[in-house]
């Protein structure tokens, strides 16, 4: 219905003040009785609000996920085609890989408040306190050749990174390889790409895990975590995080799509402290130790190793990357 939309708009629209009815139905184009529908439509999907006699009404923040809030504007072609969000599922990796069974489904973006088992890579577990933070899949299938599964990798931290600063101000996000999003050397986001093959149809699935609201619980993470809102402080709206980075995807996947990989490199390398450094890399159960030489598009890592060998280490199988050695 569309004066629920509005009104759902309006009040996003005005993170801090209070709507009065009148106020919501001049500026919805719609009678009192229906802004206090809406109100209760918007309630009964889960949107809480705090009333007061006096000032109206306004959202609680962080604001429910919604579909609408997140489409709305947001100027991609592909990416976002289609949002769904749910409220607690298994793993929105898994939920996107299912819809993607069902039918052509290139862009769609699902995301969950909660996950039962959301995963890391390497079979890790990757744990999110319910409602607080970005827990997102985006389903990619049409892309004029197979994407490389390492520069998709890449492509997508570096969207999460770019993602953060459009919607949070500059704060120089860095990138660790293979995929993590670092501020100030914490954890504040990871990226899983996994490819999805059955007979002819493949696609693949860009799992995207940021800490807005909260980090994970101490002792459950190995890595030194962290979340927007300890650094931009408790306006950070995930909402805005999701529309920034799902922007600067569908720029990075036409990059790729494109074969520019020159401009992802450069953009990756630019933001990566590790390069010229020394780090240990475990891939495939062997220990790597060396100066981190570039990173690579196609192959990986590129390492020179302490023995003298120069290795490319593929992003998919380094269990392990410390740095410094
Ligand atoms: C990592 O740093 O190890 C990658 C973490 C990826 C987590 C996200 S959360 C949304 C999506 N669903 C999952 O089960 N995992 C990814």
């Amino acid at each position: 219905m569309e004066h629920v939309r509005k009104v759902l708009e309006l009040l996003y629209d005005r993170p801090a003040g209070f709507f009065s009815t009148d106020e919501l139905a001049r500026a919805a184009a719609c009678s009192r009785g229906q802004v206090a529908e809406a109100l209760q439509q918007l309630r009964q999907t889960g949107h809480a609000m705090e009333i007061s006699p006096t000032e109206g009404v306004r959202l609680i923040r962080p604001v429910r996920l919604d579909p609408h809030l997140i489409e709305r504007r947001l100027g991609t072609s592909r990416i976002g085609r289609s949002v769904i969000c749910f409220e607690e599922v298994a793993s929105t990796n898994d939920v996107a890989a299912e819809a993607g069974w069902q039918e052509s489904a290139d862009g769609l973006v699902v995301l969950a408040e909660w996950q039962r088992s959301g995963r890391g890579r390497q079979g890790r577990q990757w744990l999110s306190p319910a409602g607080e933070n970005v827990l997102m899949s985006v389903l990619l299938e049409a892309s004029p050749r197979p994407l490389p599964h390492e520069a998709i990798t890449i492509a997508a931290g570096l969207a999460v990174a770019e993602g953060i600063e459009t919607a949070c101000g500059p704060m120089g996000c860095e990138l660790k390889w293979p995929n993590d999003v670092l501020i100030e050397h914490g954890k504040v986001a990871g990226v899983l790409v996994e490819l999805r093959r059955r007979e002819e149809r493949r696609f693949v699935i860009v799992g995207i895990g940021i800490n807005v609201g909260a980090s994970p619980p101490i002792g459950e993470v190995d890595a030194r975590a962290t979340h927007l809102a300890a650094h931009f402080g408790d306006m950070v709206e995930r909402i805005e995080v999701i529309r920034g980075v799902l922007r600067k995807l569908e720029k990075w996947v036409s990059v790729v799509d494109g074969g520019e990989l020159d401009s992802l490199h450069d953009a990756w390398v630019s933001r990566c402290g590790m390069i010229n450094q020394r780090v240990t890399v475990i891939s495939d159960g062997v220990r790597h130790i060396g100066r981190a030489l570039d990173v690579n598009p196609l192959v990986g890592l590129v390492l020179s190793c302490d023995d003298g060998r120069c290795v490319h280490i593929p992003a998919e199988r380094a269990s392990l990357v410390v740095s410094p050695a």
